[in-house]
Formats: C-alpha cells, sequence, structure tokens
C-alpha cells in the first residue's frame, strides 16, 4: 500500500512540475511570445499595408509570428486558426475575411485558452464578446456616411443639388463587416436626399481587376447615364477609373469616382483628376495590436472596442478648394501604402 501512495505522490508531483513549467513559462514578461496571425489575403493595397504595419510591430518586440495569409477564403482561415491551437501560440491575431460561420472554431479557441485580438473585420455570433478580448478597427458606418456625406456637399459646391444622380456601387466582399457597414453609411445619408439614389450595385470583392470587370458591366447598362461611383474600397475605384475610360468617358468628369481607404494610388489619381474623393481608413494597426497583447500580457481588460487611429484630411475637394492642393501633394509623398 506505502508503495502504491508514494507512486501516486510522485506522479501527482511530477505532473505539477509539468504543470508549473508551462505556467511559469508564460509569466515570463521576458520570454518572447509567439503569435498567431490570420490575415485576409492580399487583395487590396490596404491589405499590404496592413501586414506589413503587424509584420513590423511583431517583429520590433522580438516576438516569433505565424502569419497565415488565406488568399480571401474563410475554409483558409479556420485552418489557420485551427493550427494556431495545434501549435500552442500565446495569442491570436484574426481579421475574418466575412462576418458569419466562425462559432465552432471561436469556441475551440475559447475552449484552448488562447486570447483572440480581432483586427480589422469582425464577427457576428452569439455573445460575440465573450470570444475575444478586443477588437481593433475603424468605423465602417461612418465611413459610408462620410462618402456620401461628401458627394451631398459637392453636387451642391457645383450646383448640381437639385439634379436627379444616379450612383453605381462597388461593393466590397459579400458579408464581410467592410462592405455591410459602408453600404449602411452612405444609404443613412442618401436617403435623406430623394435626387440620389443607387441604381446597380454588385461587389468586386475589394479588387481592382474584378472592380474593372463590374464597372464594364455597369457601362454597358447604363452608359452615360451613370453621375457617380462609389466603390467600397480604393482598388475598385481604381478599377471603375480604367473601365470609364475605355468605354470612352472621363472619370472624374464625366463621372464622379468616390473610393475608401486613402491609398496612394488613389491620391495619385485625384491629382491627376481621374477620381474626386477617398475616404481615411488606416491600415496601420500593427502598434495597436501589439499595445492590446501587452496589455493582456499585464493582466488588464480591455474594452470590446478599440477604435484604429486615422487622419482626418476632410475630403479632396480640391479643384472645388484649390488651396488643399499642394496639402495633397504634400500628404501623397508621405504614403507608405
Ligand atoms: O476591411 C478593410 C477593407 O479591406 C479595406 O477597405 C479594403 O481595401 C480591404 O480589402
Amino acid at each position: 500500500m506505502k508503495k502504491v501512495i508514494s507512486v501516486l505522490l510522485v506522479l501527482v508531483m511530477s505532473l505539477t512540475v509539468v504543470g508549473c513549467g508551462g505556467d511559469s513559462k508564460k509569466d515570463d514578461p521576458n520570454r518572447p511570445l509567439k503569435i498567431g496571425f490570420a490575415q485576409i489575403g492580399s487583395e487590396s493595397d490596404w491589405r499590404v499595408g496592413n501586414t506589413v504595419s503587424i509584420r513590423e510591430a511583431v517583429a520590433a518586440e522580438g516576438w516569433e509570428l505565424i502569419f497565415v495569409d488565406a488568399n480571401q477564403m474563410q475554409e483558409n482561415q479556420i485552418a489557420a486558426l485551427r493550427d494556431f491551437i495545434t501549435q500552442g501560440v500565446d495569442y491570436i491575431g484574426f481579421a475574418p475575411v466575412v462576418e458569419t460561420g466562425w462559432d465552432a472554431v471561436m469556441k475551440e479557441i475559447k475552449d484552448a485558452g488562447i486570447p483572440v485580438v480581432m483586427l480589422d473585420r469582425n464577427i457576428d455570433m452569439p455573445n460575440r464578446d465573450d470570444y475575444y478580448a478586443t477588437w481593433i478597427g475603424a468605423n465602417f458606418v461612418d465611413e459610408g456616411e462620410r462618402a456620401a456625406k461628401w458627394l451631398v456637399s459637392y453636387l451642391e459646391h457645383v450646383g448640381r443639388d437639385g439634379e436627379n444622380i444616379n450612383v453605381v456601387e462597388l461593393q466590397g466582399t459579400v458579408g464581410s463587416s467592410p462592405a455591410i457597414d459602408r453600404q449602411t453609411g452612405f444609404n443613412n445619408i442618401i436617403s435623406q436626399h430623394s435626387n440620389i439614389n443607387i441604381s446597380l450595385s454588385q461587389t468586386g470583392n475589394f479588387e481592382t481587376e474584378l472592380g474593372k470587370t463590374v464597372m464594364e458591366s455597369f457601362l454597358q447598362q447604363q452608359g452615360s447615364d451613370i453621375d457617380v461611383v462609389f466603390a467600397h474600397n480604393d482598388g475598385m475605384a481604381i478599377g471603375a477609373i480604367q473601365a470609364i475610360r475605355e468605354y470612352g468617358l472621363n472619370p472624374g468628369e464625366d463621372i464622379i469616382i468616390i473610393g475608401i481607404d486613402a491609398v496612394k494610388l488613389a491620391f495619385e489619381a485625384i491629382i491627376a483628376g481621374d477620381m474626386n474623393a477617398t475616404i481615411e481608413c488606416s491600415p496601420l494597426l500593427g502598434p495597436q495590436f501589439v499595445a492590446a497583447i501587452k496589455d493582456l500580457r499585464a493582466g488588464k481588460t480591455l474594452q470590446k472596442i478599440t477604435w484604429s487611429n486615422w487622419t482626418d484630411f476632410d475630403d479632396l475637394l480640391y479643384k472645388v478648394y484649390p488651396d488643399r492642393f499642394s496639402s495633397v501633394r504634400e500628404f501623397v509623398a508621405t504614403r507608405v501604402y
């Protein structure tokens, strides 16, 4: 009997040592962390800038980053998240391509005890707040509203506020938070202006090439009856500009072009007169991502929403306010994405 008890004692002690070893490893503040990041893809300049920002911020801490580019496919992201669990990462960063369909994998991550920091886009599932520490991103509804407010003010400024205005919309990825919310925001404002209507709306998946293809089809259907392109990102606006020029119309003049993101290419198109406005959405979320992980490591509880930082450069009415033109040129020179 004595022998059995001492064997059990040794077993319990060795298990305790293993358990303590794991915990003390986690608790050592100097131990480099292992971070898993499930990125959406590389569908736009915004996304590429976002990836660089995350990579740089994590590398600056000397932490290990396991980075997965899911090529805009939900199943790839789910597989990456499961792999992070298997690899025993300390924290997970996750930018979900669409809002729904994550319930099972989020529960698995929670069961594994790995804290999640959501970045850029969010998920939609019952009690979602229980499944992540914080979400860091932009107010996409506000971006859609700002795009529409810009349009309203521009039309007033050029004396077209009495005209019927025909808008075509290039949506982002179907089911993604920026596509849903930017559309909502834009509609919130134009619903107050009976002369502004969306006549055609289709997804270009946030991609330049697809944006161009969809715009070609819009032009075939409505040609010069189109007054405005509202693109959910600048990449699709650039694709639309190419389609409009090939169709024989002048982008930025015959058709007003509004994008979102404020990437370098959009500023260049605005300076060239091909595009009229872009709404700021900063991809430089790496520093806020790292700051959130440091806070969690220090045992802090975070707010469920952390708004991303962005520069409010107002709008790009440089044709109407030429004095702003030089500042746009200065601004674009500093743009890294
Ligand atoms: O989720 C943010 C959006 O994703 C950006 O506006 C777009 O360019 C990117 O693909």
